[in-house]
């Protein structure tokens, strides 16, 4: 029986809700932080005494000493840019080394992942989903198409020569018969994969035992969800979304814990809306509105440098999200770009034919029919930028959190108002079940 509690923090929206800098403040409570999902299509940013770093597989957890990072099976990893990575935090004096454990069962990105990914995308015929070009779709193809290369794989030179000459041979033929694409070279790829393998190998292990015997002795484990509830495989805008379960239940699976064992999960929703890439967005704002939002919220994509699509917070969305993870706790970012507005729209309910209607549609054709009912909250038009306590707030915030909290059926435990560690604001109580989830359960029982 697991002791040690665990927490998922998720995105509610369509992933760069700032969700680093929130699992980065929170890992003060957690002895290990976990990735489950994804891969280097993620960027989390986190700044840390005024300097910025952009984490895209290394959980943001260690980036605090004392914290070790995970990167769970469910993740598909681009040897390549784990080791650029790691060096970047080497340089930045991140201990790294003994800190970080890379799941064995992990599926490894192969660069002619990228080459279809990028053919495939601008190829005639087919729908263009905006992806960010790390291979991360055809990677999770082979996974389940059970073809893939898992990190064990890697580490066992003999295997990978063979799977690299066998898989390049098929995917040079597939790539030039489907988008004329220039044949790779099978034996750079080899050597440059046999090298990134000797230099990953002292992270790798099984961290589904390392996991659950860190939980068995009462610490205390960290789920750092990539992307967000509406780019999930089954649960998102389909087809406009990413290829891998980024909602609460892809933690148990992603890192081989149990579903039992996860003892709360943690919802970050910006207190507005963005989204990279194609697909539905109902509260999108086309108007000077939602540049306003862009250029304050500096809303650019950490990974790939596009500007992101700005709109309003989506409360039927925000109820999705809550029922498919089961958010007990929700986490409000950016509040301060709200700043200046005189006036804040917000997406209260959805309208299809005239009729309002809860479903969330399953086709993306289906959001084209959304008519968005607004309710225009009043703007505080003062600076709510690095308060670090609810009573600070002026009272149209104070009053458009508590809408949102009502509305989305869950409670808000923690504001923030800056991009730094420190421009954090807690309630209680959600500080209090925090320390408690970090105790043994010998010494607390968890009220979060
Ligand atoms: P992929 O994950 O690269 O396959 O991209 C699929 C979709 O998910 C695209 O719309 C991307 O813009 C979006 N996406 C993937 N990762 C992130 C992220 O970390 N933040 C926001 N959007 C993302």
């Amino acid at each position: 029986m697991n002791k040690g509690k665990t927490a998922v923090i998720i995105g509610a929206q369509w992933g760069d809700e700032g969700k680093g800098k929130i699992v980065d403040v929170l890992s003060e409570n957690f002895s290990m932080v976990a990735r489950y999902a994804g891969g280097h299509n993620a960027g989390h940013t986190v700044i840390i005494n005024g300097k910025k770093f952009i984490l895209q597989l290394v959980p943001s957890g260690v980036l605090r000493p004392g914290c070790r990072g995970v990167i769970g099976n469910g993740v598909v990893l681009d040897p390549v840019a784990l080791l650029k990575e790691i060096a970047n935090l080497r340089a930045a004096g991140v201990t790294i080394d003994g800190n970080l454990f890379v799941s064995n069962r992990a599926q490894v990105i192969l660069p002619y992942h990228r080459m279809i990914e990028l053919a495939a995308e601008n190829a005639p015929g087919r729908v263009k989903i905006g992806t960010t070009s790390r291979g991360i779709g055809p990677a999770y193809e082979d996974k389940m198409g059970r073809r893939g290369l898992r990190v064990a794989d890697l580490l066992d030179l003999e295997l990978l020569k063979t799977h690299i000459e066998n898989a390049v041979h098929e995917k040079n033929m597939i790539a030039h018969a489907l988008f004329n694409s220039e044949p790779l070279d099978a034996d750079k790829m080899y050597k440059e994969y046999a090298d990134a393998s000797a230099q990953i190998a002292p992270f790798v292990c099984d961290t589904a035992a390392l996991l659950n015997q860190a939980l068995a002795g009462g610490e205390s484990v960290m789920f750092e969800g990539a992307q967000g509830t509406m780019l999930d495989i089954d649960h998102g805008t389909y087809p406009f979304v990413t290829s891998s379960s980024s909602t609460s239940g892809g933690a148990a699976t992603g890192t081989g814990v149990a579903p039992t064992a996860i003892s709360t999960v943690i919802g970050v929703t910006k207190a507005y809306c963005t989204r990279v890439g194609g697909g539905p967005f109902p509260t999108e704002a086309l108007d000077a509105l939602g540049d306003q939002l862009r250029a304050r919220g500096n809303e650019f994509g950490a990974v790939t440098g596009r500007p992101r699509r700005c709109g309003w917070l989506d409360l039927p969305l925000l109820r999705y999200a809550g029922m498919i993870n089961g958010i007990s706790w929700l986490v409000v970012t950016k509040l301060d770009v709200l700043d200046e507005l005189a006036e804040i729209p917000i997406c209260v309910g959805y309208k299809i034919n005239g009729k309002k209607t809860a479903e969330i549609p399953a086709q993306a054709s289906g959001y084209d029919q959304i008519e968005c009912v607004y309710k225009k909250m009043p703007g505080w038009r003062t600076s709510t930028q690095g308060i670090t306590q609810m009573e600070k707030l002026p009272k149209a915030a104070r009053e458009y959190l508590a809408f949102v909290e009502k509305e989305s059926g869950a409670r808000i435990g923690m504001v923030s108002t800056g991009p730094g560690r420190e421009q954090t604001m807690f309630v209680d109580e959600f500080s209090a079940g925090l320390r408690a989830l970090a105790e043994p359960r010998t010494r607390a029982q968890a009220r979060i």
